[in-house]
């Protein structure tokens, strides 16, 4: 058998539900463009689409406000959540709290896979302001995570984020949440490894490191030295390259316009002014886009989170992809076993 590393470009399995990089730079979900959703649709929507392929987020929104509101009056739960957060990362927090409510009810796919966002929101919510009891009904889910002052304009940019984020094929955490359903584990275990999986910087933890970057600018003028620093230390410029996507990653455009868009302060413009141009000078040098996590951590910033809670929020939008992969998974009931190929010592 041919050996790929990484498994680069080995079909590993059968999906419905999204194509990533067909005709060099599109992202589809259930055939549907994921860039055309941002404008014609809702996180509430896209999420029903891409669990129960139906366009009609009525059902979804429904099983979120109803799970959230009985979790944010879940004693238990929250104080989990702030003895937890004392010590560890937020991702450490979020892992142990979607444990928290054990084996959810598969039997209604929404419900199942609205609940682990609903917790999702509530850790995320209990960092920087009290979790709201009184979402927006246009924008539940985006609602629930930010302040109840948040402009339309802020909650659009947040819903088209979470879009964004909802699905991208057999990326590394979602694999991984495959591999745990193959075996005929748990939709919250098979979440809980997407978790796992998703911390990591070179997958969701990229937007943190993107972000850090861009702040330990103060001008374009010493980014542009900067980034030439790091090409001659040999170091990856997180944020960029894709390892579907070749010439663009579609996602980067809309992500990039709501920055612009939501960048009002001097601090902001500065900020967006650096990072165009190290995107400038990674096109120009390295032939390298910007992948969604660049001008994505940037956007997240604008909108009022604290860095350490970017992959977090990545979760909650993810969260639907990972449920509709473990449901396909389950269906299949295939179990997913490579083959390894040894190095070591023949006999000993
Ligand atoms: C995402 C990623 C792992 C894709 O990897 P890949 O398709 O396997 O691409 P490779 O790692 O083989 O890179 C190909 C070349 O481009 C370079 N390259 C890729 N991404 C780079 C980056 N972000 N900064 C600098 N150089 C980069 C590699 O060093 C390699 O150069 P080489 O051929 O001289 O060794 C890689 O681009 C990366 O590490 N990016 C930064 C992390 C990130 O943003 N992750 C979020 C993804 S959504």
């Amino acid at each position: 058998m041919d050996y790929s590393p990484g498994l680069r470009g080995v079909i590993a399995g059968e999906t419905e539900i999204s194509t990533v990089g067909m005709e060099g730079t599109s992202l589809r979900y259930r055939g549907y463009d994921a860039i055309e959703l941002t404008k014609s649709h809702t996180y509430e929507d896209v999420a029903s689409l891409i669990i129960d392929d139906s366009l009609d987020g009525k059902l979804f929104k429904e099983t979120f406000s109803k799970h959230y509101e009985e979790l944010l009056r879940d004693e238990a739960l929250l104080n989990l959540i702030n003895n937890l957060k004392i010590n560890l990362h937020p991702m450490d927090v979020l892992r142990t709290a979607i444990s928290y409510i054990g084996q959810a009810d598969e039997s209604n796919k929404l419900d199942a896979a609205s609940k682990i966002t609903a917790i999702s929101c509530i850790a995320i919510a209990s960092y920087d302001n009290e979790p709201t009891s009184e979402l927006n009904n246009d924008f539940v889910v985006a609602s629930s995570l930010l302040p109840n002052t948040a402009s339309k304009e802020q909650l659009e940019a947040l819903d088209d984020m979470l879009i964004l984020y909802a699905e991208h094929g057999f990326n590394a955490s979602t694999f991984a949440a495959r591999v745990t359903a193959s075996t005929r584990s748990d939709l919250t275990s098979a979440i809980v490894s997407g978790v796992g999986t998703l911390k990591g910087e070179l997958h969701g933890g990229a937007n943190e490191a993107a972000v850090e970057l861009i702040n330990s600018f103060d001008t374009p003028e010493n980014a542009e030295k900067g980034v030439h620093k790091l090409f001659e230390e040999k170091k990856k410029i997180m944020g960029f390259g894709h390892g579907v996507y070749k010439i663009q990653d579609p996602r980067s455009p809309v992500v990039k316009s709501w920055v612009e868009m939501l960048s009002k302060t001097n601090e902001s413009i500065n900020r967006y002014e650096i990072a165009k141009k190290v995107d400038e000078i990674m096109d120009s040098e390295k032939n390298l886009f910007p992948n969604v996590d660049f001008y994505g951590g940037l956007l997240l910033s604008e909108l009022g989170f604290a860095v350490d809670l970017f992959t977090p929020l990545f979760v909650t939008g993810r969260s639907v992809g990972w449920s509709a992969h473990y449901f396909e998974q389950r269906k299949q009931d295939t179990l997913i076993r490579p083959a390894a190929k040894y190095t070591g010592i023949q006999e000993r």
